[in-house]
C-alpha cells in the first residue's frame, strides 16, 4: 500500500490544487492532504476553514482525506506512515525552490521521496496568491477554484476593511 502526502498553505485552494490531488487519487492507494500551521505567510483563511473547504471539495474521492501539521514536514510525513511526498510543479520558476526542498527533505529522511507532477497547463499560471488578490480587487475567480470556495472568497474580502 502506497501512501502519498500533499502538503501546503491551501489559503485557499484552487483547481490547480485539485488537478494534483485527483490525479494523485488515481495513482495512490491513499492520499493525505495536508495544511501547514505557523507558517510565515499571513494566511486569509484560518486553518480550520482551509481543512473545512478541503474536506468539502476532497469529499468525492474515498482515498483522500484532510489533515495539518507543524515542524518538519518530513517528521510528519514519517509519523502519518506515508510513503511519497507530491508536490506540483507549474513552471521552471517553482522548481529552484522545490529541488532544494525535495533535497533537503531527503537529506532529513531517505525514507520518503519527493514526487513532482506538472499541473495541467490551464493551471500554470494559477496560485492562491493571484486568487485571493483578484478576489479582493473584485475580480472573477470561477472556474479558478471551486464553487464552494468562491463562496467562502467573496465573503471573506467582504469583510476585510
Ligand atoms: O503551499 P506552500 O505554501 O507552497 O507549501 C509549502 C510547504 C508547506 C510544503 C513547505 O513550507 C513545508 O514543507 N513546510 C514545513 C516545514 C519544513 O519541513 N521545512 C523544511 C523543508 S526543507
Amino acid at each position: 500500500m502506497v501512501r502519498a502526502l500533499i502538503p501546503g498553505s491551501f489559503d485557499p485552494v484552487t483547481n490547480g490544487h485539485l488537478d494534483i490531488i485527483e490525479r494523485a487519487a488515481k495513482i495512490y492507494d491513499s492520499v493525505l492532504v495536508s495544511v501547514v500551521r505557523n507558517y510565515s505567510k499571513s494566511p486569509l483563511f484560518t486553518i480550520e476553514e482551509r481543512m473545512e473547504l478541503l474536506q468539502t471539495v476532497c469529499a468525492k474521492w474515498s482515498n483522500v482525506s484532510i489533515g495539518s501539521f507543524e515542524g518538519l514536514l518530513v517528521q510528519y510525513a514519517c509519523e502519518q506512515n506515508v510513503n511519497v511526498i507530491v508536490k506540483g510543479l507549474r513552471a521552471v520558476s517553482d522548481f529552484e525552490y522545490e529541488f532544494q526542498m525535495a533535497q533537503m527533505n531527503r537529506r532529513l529522511t531517505n525514507e520518503i521521496d519527493t514526487v513532482f507532477m506538472m499541473t495541467g497547463t490551464e493551471y500554470a499560471y494559477l496560485s492562491s496568491s493571484i486568487v485571493k488578490e483578484i478576489a479582493r480587487l473584485g475580480g472573477s475567480v470561477k472556474g479558478l477554484v471551486p464553487e464552494d470556495v468562491e463562496t467562502h472568497l467573496r465573503q471573506k474580502v467582504q469583510r476585510q476593511p
